[in-house]
């Protein structure tokens, strides 16, 4: 039986960028107030020196449609051109509908295809994997990609091993055709062995009989561990897969999770001194899934990263997951 399949372009590429964080800055002055540390020990630990939080009529949904909007402004399109929405988030509170199908109605898509994605702080990658596949299969001419949280939601201040960490923001990307590669294969995975380092503490059906919320809990010490070990060489296959060494990228944007998890991968890949680093961490906190599209508009608008630059990136976090790819920064 003769069957029509969908057929794309050979390559897809970032038209556009954007990000937006929350206007309450929460230092680690304010944060000592709710846990017993110190300024001191954040920074040293971690390298945060504040974090954004949701301020007075911000919204999970708030900061995805600014993101989107300068994205959508960047690769100079309307919501009119967007065929599918693809949200990446663990702080939609809702289950159901998801995030992607209202944002994909308030930005006047022709009725996008929209579906939310669970691969916490690995979701941009995950989403942009997802945008590139279809944009190249046909099917959709531009994918919005956005990668939002709003962790100050679900975080648990009397947590003193990580309440300081987790912090809000979102970021956007739009995938459409290009004449050029612009996307490299994406290496990606998972580890449900180790499902338990990063988890939510209750099911909702435990939040009603206990009358406690659920919060974001990490035991950090594993996490850490992996994200020094086998994320590291990950970072690497993802150049690998590429066909491209270490010299020939402009950007390394690692998940902000912390500056010394960014230290160790350092080691691993030894680039050359000129390629920049991402270290958005210090000012945004680890925004999860929008920490990578943060810090690459950051680095946009100081100068650090260009248009045309080759950037790579990796996200890892709950499942555990893990994703990354190099791109061609629009
Ligand atoms: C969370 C993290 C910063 C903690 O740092 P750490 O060096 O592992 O800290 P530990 O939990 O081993 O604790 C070390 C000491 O600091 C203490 N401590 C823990 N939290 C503290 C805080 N907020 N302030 C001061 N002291 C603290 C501990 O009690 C412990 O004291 P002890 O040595 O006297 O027992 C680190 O484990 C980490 O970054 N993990 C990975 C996180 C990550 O990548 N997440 C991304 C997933 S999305």
């Amino acid at each position: 039986m003769p069957l029509t399949t969908s057929t794309g372009p050979e390559y897809a590429r970032i038209l556009g960028i954007g990000a937006a964080v929350p206007s309450r800055v929460v230092d680690n002055a304010e944060m000592c107030t709710f846990i017993d540390s110190s300024d001191e020990w954040i920074q040293q630990r971690t390298g945060i020196v504040e974090r954004r939080w949701l301020g007075e009529g911000e919204s999970l949904e708030t900061l995805s449609l600014d993101a989107a909007a300068q994205a959508l402004e960047h690769a100079g399109l309307t919501g009119a051109d967007i065929d599918a929405v693809v949200v990446s988030t663990v702080s939609h509170l809702i289950q159901t509908p998801s995030l992607a199908a209202m944002l994909a109605a308030k930005l006047d898509t022709p009725g996008a295809a929209a579906f939310d994605i669970s691969a916490a702080c690995a979701g941009f990658c995950y989403g942009i994997a997802m945008g590139e596949a279809l944009v190249r299969a046909g099917s959709a001419r531009h994918v919005l990609v956005i990668g939002a949280e709003t962790l100050s939601e679900i975080t648990d201040l009397s947590d003193r091993s990580t309440a300081f960490l987790f912090a809000d923001g979102a970021g956007a990307a739009i995938i459409g055709a290009s004449d050029t590669p612009a996307i490299g294969p994406v290496v990606w995975g998972s580890d449900g062995h180790q499902a338990d380092v990063i988890h939510m503490t209750r099911t909702w059906p435990e939040a009603v009989a206990t009358g406690e919320s659920s919060h974001f809990f990490m035991d950090g010490r594993p996490v850490f561990r992996w994200a020094t070990g086998f994320i590291a060489t990950a970072a690497q296959r993802c150049l690998d897969a590429a066909g491209l060494t270490a010299d020939e990228i402009d950007v390394f944007v690692p998940h902000q999770a912390n500056n010394r998890i960014t230290d160790a991968m350092l080691r691993h890949l030894t680039l050359p001194d000129s390629v920049k680093v991402a270290r958005s961490i210090k000012h945004y906190g680890n925004n999860s899934a929008a920490s990578i599209p943060v810090a690459i508009v950051d680095m946009l608008a100081s100068g650090e990263a260009s248009s045309g630059d080759v950037v790579l990136m990796i996200g890892f976090g709950a499942g555990l997951v893990y994703a990354g790819q190099v791109v061609v920064l629009p």
